[in-house]
């Protein structure tokens, strides 16, 4: 009598649990209300991908939740959700991995089944998020969104930043899209839901010579991405933002190019100077008694043992190839300012250095002690 009265009292509870599901007028009403008076909320642009799709986060209890559990509990039009699912805190925050760990105390099986999207970026982040990128670097897209100095930038946030975050998913203000977008991969702002796929393009990288401040300085672009990945580590920052910036820019890669020759030229200096030594060591027997000209302790004519000559052989060629593509990548910036740059840099690089190897080349063949050890081998 007992137990079949506990099961009836529970399925009673049940039943009334069951009845007590908010409805998706009232749902619909409500975000209706709360984005017409904050239309750059994560949860709305939710709302605006989800027409005409069934998605379980395009339900209208799903979509409140969105921006009533953790984004904006404390807004008027979020009072009914708030109450039903015991929502307790103050707002600008993102929904955890785990949405459920928002609820409070409730009982209510629609506050537990219909939840957040996880990992859904509050508001406030989003704006931060879009304006750090677009002030690192003026990528299209950030057009739609303008800083107005408050705390939350008045653009479909959730649309643009998934949009930036696309074109350049590496960027470290990526983070929590990519979060989400693990979380839930069919969401619309993700990359791999159909549909989405790459039909606005990655941001104007201009293939042709042009002017203007703003290139990506080695910076990654969709086709370079693979061969940048090792140079970005070092110069993911460096985006001339003004005039100043710009020219400063120009004066450094001159200045590398310079240097690259000068390099250069060092290395072949080195190989001049081995190379002869090389000839000493071979006609060791016979240089001792003709050829007055070398010192005759053998430890300090014969420094450069084999290892420590291909060491330094392999640093310079590493250093000089890394450079000298990183060059080559940035004339690929096809910026016409920065293209002659590097140009005159190199230019002026062998105008400096390119005398001293050839004087040092004809020096060597002219040095009369290497003419006797070049007759004796
Ligand atoms: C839903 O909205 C209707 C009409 O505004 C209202 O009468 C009803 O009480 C609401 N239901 C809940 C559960 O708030
Ligand atoms: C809401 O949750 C808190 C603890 O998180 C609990 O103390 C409180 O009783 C709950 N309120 C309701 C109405 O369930
Ligand atoms: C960014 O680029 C757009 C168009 O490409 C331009 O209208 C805007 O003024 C630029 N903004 C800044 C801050 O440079």
């Amino acid at each position: 009598m007992k137990t079949s009265l506990y099961f009836k009292s529970k399925i009673l509870f049940l039943s009334i649990v069951a009845a007590q599901n908010y409805p998706d007028a009232n749902a619909t009403a409500d975000i209706t209300l709360l984005c017409e008076s904050m239309p750059f909320m994560a949860g709305c642009s939710v709302m605006t991908a989800c027409s005409g799709k069934s998605d379980a986060f395009c339900k209208p209890f799903s979509i409140l939740s969105d921006i009533c559990a953790a984004d904006m509990p404390r807004m008027n039009d979020c009072t009914n959700y708030r109450v039903r699912c015991n929502i307790t805190g103050t707002g600008d925050k993102n929904v955890p991995a785990n949405p459920i760990a928002l609820l409070g105390n409730t009982n209510d099986a629609q506050c537990k089944s219909e939840l957040p999207l996880p990992s859904l970026p509050s508001s406030k982040s989003l704006s931060s998020q879009v304006s750090s990128i677009c002030s690192e670097m003026n990528m299209s897209g950030c057009e739609k969104c303008k800083n107005t100095g408050s705390t939350y930038m008045d653009c479909n946030l959730l649309e643009v930043y998934s949009f930036l975050c696309k074109s350049m998913p590496d960027m470290k203000q990526c983070g929590e899209w990519k979060s989400l977008c693990a979380a839930t991969p069919t969401l619309s702002f993700c990359p791999s839901s159909s549909g989405s796929e790459e039909s606005e393009g990655p941001p104007a990288m201009k293939m042709f010579f042009h002017s203007g401040f703003a290139d990506y300085v080695l910076f990654e672009s969709k086709y370079k991405k693979l061969v940048l990945s090792f140079i970005l580590l070092t110069f993911t920052e460096w985006v001339p933002r003004n005039a100043l910036q710009y020219w400063l820019s120009n004066l450094a890669l001159f200045v590398l190019a310079i240097f690259y020759e000068g390099l250069s030229t060092y290395l072949i200096l080195l190989e001049a100077k081995w190379s002869k030594f090389n000839k000493a060591a071979a006609c060791y027997p016979y240089r001792l008694s003709t050829a007055a000209g070398f010192p005759s302790s053998s430890s300090t004519t014969f420094p450069h043992s084999g290892i420590r000559i291909a060491l330094t052989r392999f640093l310079f060629k590493f250093v000089l190839t890394t450079l000298g593509y990183a060059l080559m990548l940035v004339t690929m910036t096809f910026n016409i300012a920065m293209y002659f740059s590097v140009v005159l840099g190199f230019a002026f690089g062998t105008l400096i250095f390119g005398g001293l190897s050839k004087r040092t080349r004809m020096e060597s063949t002219s040095d009369p002690a290497e003419e006797k050890i070049s007759a004796c081998c």
